[in-house]
């Protein structure tokens, strides 16, 4: 039932709350959940026609901007939420790690490795010791990380970081999409910013980690 089938609400601030409701139980458009960072109408957004304004959903609270003001969040597979991504951290990741690509790394660019990097970190890599907790870190240059730009395989640099994003991939609220085109095998730092300079991504990538890039 709407707020008008139960008649306005006289008070402004119940008013703008039922209707902050009433939008949120319009459906999304199909597969993709867009929503307002700011409600319609508001100065903030952008001028939208009638039927674009019906596809969007007002959601109190949110922080992230996409180009042109409006998000462009994704619908999470079930199992895929933030709580699910800290659960695989702390379980799989903190043992393994959440990195796949070794045996690739070592079997095509051992000699690339031994050149930049300590051999205190070469033999943690091969006795299986997980790459965020290798000191010093893996040393990554440009060759090698173009070589995991595929879905099951993808590496990427964030701010000097080299992070395996295969486990990500699925919780990632803005999609699997926007990251394969902007991050896979290569520096993703750029989107990164435009999109949330403020997301933590150091503490949800930790057990991601496969080492530094060099230039
Ligand atoms: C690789 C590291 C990344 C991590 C850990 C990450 C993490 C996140 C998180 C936590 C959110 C939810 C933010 C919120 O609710 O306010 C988000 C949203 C999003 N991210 Fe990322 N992200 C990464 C990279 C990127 C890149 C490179 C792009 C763009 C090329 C991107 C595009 C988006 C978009 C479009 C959204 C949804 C925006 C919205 O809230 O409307 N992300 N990301």
């Amino acid at each position: 039932m709407t707020n008008l089938e139960m008649g306005e609400p006289s008070n402004p601030i119940a008013k703008r709350v039922g209707q902050a409701k009433d939008a949120l139980r319009r459906p999304a458009a199909p597969g993709v959940q867009r929503m307002l960072a700011v409600p319609l109408g508001s100065k903030l957004t952008p001028e939208l026609n009638h039927t674009e304004k019906s596809e969007l959903a007002i959601q109190a609270g949110c922080s992230t901007l996409g180009a042109g003001g409006y998000r462009s969040k994704v619908r999470l597979k079930p199992g895929h939420s933030a709580l699910d991504w800290h659960e695989l951290v702390s379980g799989k990741g903190k043992k393994q790690g959440l990195v796949v690509g070794i045996e690739k790394l070592l079997n095509e660019d051992f000699e690339r490795l031994q050149h930049l990097n300590h051999p205190q970190s070469l033999m943690q890599l091969q006795r299986g010791v997980p790459t965020y907790m290798i000191r010093p870190p893996l040393r990554i240059d440009k060759e090698m990380l173009q070589k995991h730009s595929s879905l099951d395989d993808c590496w990427c640099v964030i701010r000097g970081n080299v992070y395996c994003l295969t486990y990500y991939f699925d919780f990632h609220p803005g999609g699997v999409d926007i990251l394969l085109k902007n991050c896979a095998g290569k520096d993703g730092t750029k989107a990164f910013e435009k999109y949330h300079r403020w997301v933590s991504f150091d503490k949800l990538l930790e057990t991601c980690l496969v080492g530094v890039y060099v230039i």
